[in-house]
């Protein structure tokens, strides 16, 4: 079975969570990589507070785990202003919407996670919101029903998804900014966990820290995790500094291999060549086999394995390839 908490936002674990939270960067110096969205964010910020304006409504997007959180946190804090959060599922009924943008400020960011699960009738009360910073009301019933507009005070919507694909053309374009979030280079992830093991107070080397970094899915939020995993390993044992000898064994009570892949990583790879000849075959089919929901299987495992060319994705399914076959140790059959 996945450990959810590893790779996706609905992290149930509170304890976890306080990590996340008490680990994440309080400053932009101290969220590393993703240049090109951290210019251009901080860029468009400057120019809207210069001009004394509302700051254009942004969308980022990516796997779980990149920092989608912690740039609308630092996104509200360069305004000067506060966030709002709340969440696609949080959000059910078109009153706590009302609500929400009643309360806030001029200036504030309304930070929508998720954003992709919002119920058609919120995402439509939100297209005046975002765009003349109004919300019509439907005030009465039947004949006599009519609509009034509230104005609303100029805020920033920052929404956050996994599936970008998922959110409708005239939603899209509301955002004035669009980010898509990268994977990380390994070199950005050790920077991150050095960082990070000051914080938890435990010494890495920058060798450790890289090799911890590679096992990572390019993913701040599991290079965090794999961190707290390996300190708690040390210590109760009584030591703070970490050694290569503690990062194999406490990596390897978790199953997490030299490619960071995990047990359902290398489940979905194994069952596709054992039982489907190595694909294609459809996500569906996949899914059943694993006992898996598709939105885990499409969300959570398969990004990380396609970006790391271990699977492909045809028109007529997936396919594994021969680099995975290779990383598994199983022969490639040679095509007939
Ligand atoms: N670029 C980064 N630099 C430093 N820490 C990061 C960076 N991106 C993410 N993190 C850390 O990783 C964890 C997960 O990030 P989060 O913002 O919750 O990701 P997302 O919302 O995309 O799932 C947080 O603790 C956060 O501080
Ligand atoms: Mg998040």
């Amino acid at each position: 079975m996945i450990d959810p908490a590893i790779l996706t936002d609905s992290v149930e674990d509170e304890v976890e969570e306080q990590l996340f939270t008490s680990l994440r960067a309080k400053a932009w110096s101290d969220f590393f990589g993703q240049e090109g969205v951290k210019e251009s964010l901080l860029i468009a910020i400057h120019a809207a507070k210069s001009r004394n304006e509302p700051l254009d409504h942004i969308l980022l997007y990516g796997p779980p785990g990149l920092g989608k959180t912690t740039l609308s946190h630092l996104i509200a804090q360069e305004l000067g202003s506060n966030v709002r959060v709340t969440s696609g599922t949080a959000l059910s009924r078109v009153g706590d919407l009302a609500a929400i943008l009643t309360n806030l400020q001029p200036g504030d960011v309304l930070f929508i996670d998720e954003i992709h699960r919002l119920p058609k009738a919120i995402e439509e009360t939100l297209y005046p919101a975002m765009e003349d910073y109004g919300l019509d009301i439907v005030i009465g019933k039947g004949p006599s029903a009519r609509t009034i507009r509230l104005d609303l005070p100029k805020f920033t919507l920052v929404g956050a998804t996994t599936r970008y694909g998922l959110l409708a053309g005239p939603f899209r374009d509301r955002f004035g900014l669009i980010h898509r979030l990268d994977y990380y280079q390994p070199q950005a992830l050790a920077v991150i966990i050095e960082q990070a093991a000051k914080k938890l107070k435990v010494v890495i080397s920058t060798d450790l820290a890289v090799a911890l970094a590679q096992r990572s899915r390019g993913t701040p939020r599991v290079a965090l995790k794999l961190l707290k995993r390996v300190r708690d390993f040390v210590q109760v044992q009584g030591r703070s500094t970490i050694s290569s000898k503690d990062l194999e064994q406490s990596l390897a009570m978790i199953t997490i291999d030299q490619m960071g892949l995990d047990e359902s990583d290398r489940r979905l790879l194994e069952q596709i060549i054992k039982k489907h000849n190595g694909g294609p075959v459809g996500l569906s089919t996949i899914a059943a086999t694993l006992s898996e929901d598709t939105l885990t299987v499409e969300e959570v495992i398969e990004p990380y394995l396609l970006q790391i060319g271990f699977l492909k994705r045809t028109n007529k399914g997936r396919v594994v390839t021969p680099i995975a076959y290779a990383h598994l140790g199983i022969t490639y059959p040679k095509p007939t």
